[in-house]
C-alpha cells in the first residue's frame, strides 16, 4: 500500500509542477512571488506605516513606483514583520542583503499529510472517560491551518455555547454559499493571495481534510457518528468544549507559504490558544521556512504550534517540521483494523484490507485477472502492464460486470471502474501492505501477496471463476498501538541533535467529521457522501496533539507552551519500533493526555532559551535582533546555550557524523517542580546498550511547587563495526507517584556533511 500513498504524492507533484510551470518558471523576465521576512514587528508600529515602509523597500529595489505597486502582494503586519511581492530573481538578491531583511525566500507550495482514507477513535474516547475542566475549556480556541470548515456538521453544533471568550479579536468572513460562523466555531477566514482561478473564495471546506482535522481536535461529541455504518461509535474531539477559529491555506493546488504566513499573521493576532497545521514540505533552515517563522512568533506569544511529521515514512530522514519551538508528531495505530474478505467459487476465503462501504448482498460476480482481461489489440498502448491492470491495458468487454484480480496496489480501482468493472482485487507490493486502509470507487480490497497467488491461481484454473467482495468489517488488531509505516522518521538535517519527531499519536485510519460537500474518495466519478470519513495520515496525529494540549491547558491555564509540550512528552508512553528506527519513529511515545495532567516535573524553555539556542546554531546579532525585536539587545556573544544541544529539550539526542565512532555529549538540564510541595526524585537510567550515561546529581530535592533543580547528563560511549546505527536509552526521573521520562537517542547521521 505504500505504493498507493506514493501516487498519491505523484499525483499531487503533477499538479505543482503544473503550477509551476504556469507560473513560468523558465523566464528570467518573470516575477514570480517571494516572501520578504523582516522579523518582529517595529516598536509602535501601525498598519499604514509598515505598509508605506514596505512599499519603500520594494520601490528600491524594484526602481519603479508604479512597478513596485503592481508587484506587492500582501504586507504582513499583526503578528510579524514582512510582506510577499513578486519579484525578479536579481530584486530578490538585492532585497536579500538590505538592512532589516532576516531573508527572502521563494513562495512555495506545500501539502497536506493525509494519505486519503484512514480511522481512528481511542484518544479521545480516553479523554471523555475522565474529568474535564468546562470552564476554561469553553475559553480556549485552537486555530486550524487547513483546506477551511464545514461549519453545518453536527460536529460544530453550536447549542449549548455561550458567546466566543472576550479575547477573541479574529474575523468571519463573508462569501458565497458561507453561512456564516457560529458560537463553536468563532472563526473562518480565508487566504489565497495568488488569487486561485479555479477556486471559490470561500472559508468553507470543499475538501473534507480541514473538516476532518479541526472536528478531531475540538468537535463536539457526536454519538452514532460512522461511515456507511462502519466504525459506528462517539466521535469526539479532544476538547469538545474548546472553540474553532479555520484559517483556510490550502486549495486545490495546495498550500502556498505566502498564504500560511498570512494565516498565522492573523491567528497569532486573533488569539488562538493552539495552533494545528497538517501541513508540510521539505525542511529548510528556520528563517527561510513560513511554518517555521509562523510558529517562532506564535511561540513568542505563548502559542504553540503542532506540526505532522510528514508521511514519507518508513525511510529514515524523512522527517519535516522540525524546530524546537514546534511540536512535531507522528503517526501510530489503533487497535481497530478494516477487513475487507473475499470469497471464492471454490469456497476459499481471503482476508484483505480496505475500506469497503458497498454490500454485495453475497452475489457472486464472475471473476477474471488482468493478464487475462488483457487488451490484445491496444496497439500503442501494448507496453502498459496489463496484470498490474494499467490504464488502457485492459479490454472493456472482459472486464465488465466482473471483479478483476490485479498485482500491486496502485489504486486501480479508478481503471476498473471506468471499464464498468464490479470490483477489484488488489495484491499488496510489500511488507506494509496490510496496514492502511483506503476507500475506493468500486468494491475492492487489498490481499497479501500469498493469498492473491492463490487467488490467480483459481481464476486460471476454471473457465467459471466466481468471487465477491464482502462490505468492510472492524477487527482487533494484538501489537497496537504500532508506528504506522507512512510516517515520517527522524533524523533531521536543520539542528541535528534535536530528536523530531516529538511525540506520536493516532494517524491511522480515523473517523472524524467531513465535508459533504466532496465525495467520499475525492473522486468527481464517486457519488457518495458523507458527514463523517476514515483517514490516515500525520494529518490526523496533528490535531490529535492540539487538542490534548489544549485539554492540559484547561487545568493548566498558567503553563507555557514548552511547560505543556513537556508534560506531554515525559509522560508518553514509549512503544515498541525495530531497533533501527526506535525513537527516530515515535518520539517519546504514545502520547497520553489524562497523564500528562501531573507530570511531576517539566523542561520549561522560554523565547530567551530559543535566542541562545540560534546563536549557538550561528546566527549572528544582527539576524537576531531583527527576529526577536529591537526592544531587547540581544549579543550572541554573552548568550551562550550551555551543553550539547543547548536547549533544555525534554529528549537528548547525538547525530554522529558518518565517520566517527565515539561520542561524548555532555546535556545540561534544569526542571521545575510542579508537582505538590515537597518531593524527593532520583535518576533512573536506562543506557543504550554500551553506553555509559551519568546524571548528576543523582537526587534532585525540592522543598516547595515551582523550584527549579538543575543537572548534568553526561552520555559516552562507541559504535562498533557491525553496529546498529541507534542506539537508545532512556533518563526518568522518580518519585513515589511521577515518572517523568526522556528519551536518549544516539544515531549516524545519514547526512553528508
Ligand atoms: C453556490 O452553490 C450552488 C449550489 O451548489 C451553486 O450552484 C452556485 O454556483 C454557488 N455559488 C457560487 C457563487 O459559486
Ligand atoms: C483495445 O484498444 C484499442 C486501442 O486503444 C481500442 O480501440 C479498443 O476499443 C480496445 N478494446 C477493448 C475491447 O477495450
Ligand atoms: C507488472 O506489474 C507487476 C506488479 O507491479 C509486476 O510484478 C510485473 O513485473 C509487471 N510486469 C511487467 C511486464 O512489467
Ligand atoms: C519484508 O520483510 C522481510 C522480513 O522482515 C524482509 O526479508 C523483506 O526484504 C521485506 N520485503 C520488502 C519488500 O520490504
Ligand atoms: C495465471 O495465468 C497467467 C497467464 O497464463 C500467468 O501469467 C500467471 O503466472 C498464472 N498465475 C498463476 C498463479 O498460476
Ligand atoms: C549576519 O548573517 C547574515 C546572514 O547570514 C549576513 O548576511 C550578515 O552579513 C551577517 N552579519 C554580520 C555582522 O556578520
Ligand atoms: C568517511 O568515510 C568514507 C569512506 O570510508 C570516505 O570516503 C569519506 O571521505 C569520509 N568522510 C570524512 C568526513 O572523513
Amino acid at each position: 500500500m505504500k505504493n498507493l500513498v506514493k501516487i498519491t504524492a505523484m499525483f499531487m507533484f503533477f499538479n505543482l509542477a503544473l503550477l509551476i510551470s504556469a507560473a513560468g518558471t523558465n523566464n528570467e523576465n518573470e516575477r514570480k512571488p517571494y516572501i520578504v521576512y523582516m522579523g518582529e514587528l517595529p516598536e509602535r508600529s501601525g498598519r499604514k506605516t509598515m505598509e508605506d515602509d514596505h512599499h519603500d523597500i520594494l520601490s528600491d529595489a524594484i526602481g519603479d513606483e508604479r512597478i513596485a505597486r503592481e508587484s506587492k502582494i500582501y504586507s504582513y503586519h499583526r503578528s510579524f514583520n514582512g510582506f510577499a511581492a513578486r519579484l525578479l530573481p536579481h530584486e530578490a538578491t538585492y532585497l536579500s542583503k538590505k538592512e532589516g531583511v532576516v531573508s527572502v525566500f521563494p513562495n512555495t507550495i506545500q501539502k497536506l499529510q493525509t494519505t486519503r482514507s484512514w480511522d481512528f477513535l481511542g484518544l479521545s474516547d480516553e479523554i471523555g472517560k475522565t474529568k474535564r475542566n468546562l470552564k476554561v475549556e469553553s475559553n480556549l480556541i485552537i486555530g486550524v491551518l487547513d483546506t477551511g470548515i464545514y461549519v453545518e456538521s453536527p460536529s460544530f453544533n453550536d447549542i449549548g455555547f455561550g458567546p466566543p471568550p472576550p479575547k477573541w479579536k479574529g474575523k468571519c468572513a463573508r462569501a458565497a454559499n458561507f453561512t456564516g460562523c457560529n458560537n463553536k466555531v468563532i472563526g473562518a477566514q480565508y487566504f489565497n493571495l495568488a488569487g486561485s482561478p479555479i477556486d471559490l473564495l470561500t472559508p468553507v471546506d470543499v475538501e473534507g481534510h480541514g473538516t476532518h482535522t479541526a472536528s478531531t481536535a475540538a468537535g463536539n461529541s457526536v454519538r452514532g457518528a460512522n461511515l456507511y455504518g462502519l466504525a459506528k461509535g462517539t466521535a469526539r474531539g479532544a476538547v469538545p468544549s474548546a472553540r474553532v477559529a479555520a484559517y483556510k491555506v490550502c486549495w486545490s493546488m495546495g498550500c502556498q507559504d505566502m498564504d500560511m504566513l498570512a494565516a498565522f499573521d492573523a491567528a497569532i493576532a486573533d488569539g488562538v490558544d493552539v495552533i494545528s497545521v497538517s501541513i508540510g514540505g521539505p525542511s529548510r533552515i528556520y528563517f527561510e521556512d513560513s511554518m517555521a517563522i509562523g510558529a517562532f512568533h506564535a511561540m513568542k506569544k505563548g502559542i504553540m504550534t503542532v506540526c505532522a511529521a510528514g508521511n514519507y515514512g518508513p525511510d529514515t530522514a524523512t522527517v519535516q517540521n522540525v524546530a524546537p519551538w514546534m511540536f512535531t508528531a507522528g503517526a501510530t495505530s489503533m487497535d481497530r483494523q478494516f477487513e475487507t474478505d473475499v470469497t471464492l467459487g471454490n469456497g476459499m476465503r481471503a482476508k484483505g484490507i480496505s475500506i469497503n462501504t458497498f454490500s454485495s448482498k453475497k452475489h457472486m460476480f464472475s471473476l477474471t485477472s488482468g493478464t487475462l482481461a488483457a487488451n490484445s489489440s491496444s496497439g500503442g498502448a501494448s507496453y502498459r502492464n496489463a496484470s498490474a491492470c494499467e490504464e488502457e491495458s485492459l479490454s472493456k468487454k472482459q472486464v465488465k460486470g466482473k471483479i478483476v484480480y490485479c498485482l500491486g496496489s496502485n489504486g486501480q480501482d479508478s481503471t476498473i471502474s471506468e471499464n464498468r468493472g464490479a470490483g477489484v482485487i488488489m495484491s499488496g507490493d510489500d511488507n506494509y501492505s496490510d496496514e492502511v486502509a483506503f476507500s475506493f470507487l468500486i468494491p475492492a480490497t487489498v490481499v497479501n501477496q500469498k493469498d492473491g497467488k492463490k487467488i490467480e491461481k483459481y481464476i486460471n484454473s476454471t473457465r467459471v471463476a466466481k468471487g465477491t467482495i464482502h462490505k468492510s468489517r472492524t477487527t482487533n488488531i494484538a501489537n497496537a498501538p504500532f508506528i504506522a509505516s507512512f510516517s515520517s522518521r527522524g533524523p533531521q538535517s536543520i539542528s541535528m541533535n534535536i530528536l523530531k519527531p516529538d511525540i506520536a499519536a493516532p494517524g491511522l485510519s480515523i473517523l472524524a467529521a467531513y465535508s459533504p460537500l466532496v465525495t467520499l474518495t475525492g473522486d468527481s466519478t464517486d457519488n457518495r457522501f458523507t458527514l463523517y470519513n476514515i483517514i490516515s495520515g500525520t494529518s490526523m496525529s496533528t490535531p490529535h496533539v492540539a487538542g490534548a494540549i489544549a485539554y492540559v491547558k484547561s487545568f493548566h491555564p498558567a503553563w507555557s507552551p514548552s511547560a505543556i509540550k513537556s508534560a506531554l512528552m515525559t509522560t508518553a508512553t514509549p512503544m515498541k519500533v525495530k531497533p533501527m528506527e526506535a525513537e527516530l519513529a515515535t518520539g517519546a511515545g504514545q502520547i497520553n493526555p489524562t497523564k500528562a495532567l501531573d507530570p511531576g516535573l517539566i523542561y520549561e524553555m522560554n523565547p530567551g532559551s530559543y535566542i541562545r539556542f540560534l546563536c549557538k546554531e550561528g546566527y549572528n546579532n544582527t539576524m537576531i535582533r531583527i527576529i526577536t525585536g529591537g526592544k531587547h539587545l540581544h549579543d550572541c556573544s554573552t548568550l551562550r546555550a550551555r551543553g550539547f544541544d543547548g536547549l533544555n529539550y525534554p529528549s537528548m539526542h547525538i547525530q554522529l557524523s558518518q565517520n566517527s565512532t565515539k561520542f561524548s555529549a555532555s546535556f545540561f538540564r534544569s526542571v521545575t517542580n510542579v508537582g505538590s510541595g515537597k518531593s524527593e526524585y532520583e535518576a533512573k537510567v536506562m543506557p543504550p546498550p554500551g553506553v555509559s550515561v551519568n546524571v548528576e546529581p543523582k537526587k534532585l530535592v525540592f522543598e516547595r511547587p515551582h523550584q527549579k533543580r538543575a543537572f548534568k547528563v553526561v552520555v559516552k560511549g562507541k559504535f562498533g563495526e557491525d553496529e546498529n546505527q541507534v542506539l537508545s536509552g532512556s533518563l526518568e526521573w522518580r518519585d513515589s507517584s511521577h515518572r517523568v521520562r526522556s528519551p536518549i537517542l544516539i544515531c549516524k547521521s545519514l547526512y553528508q556533511p
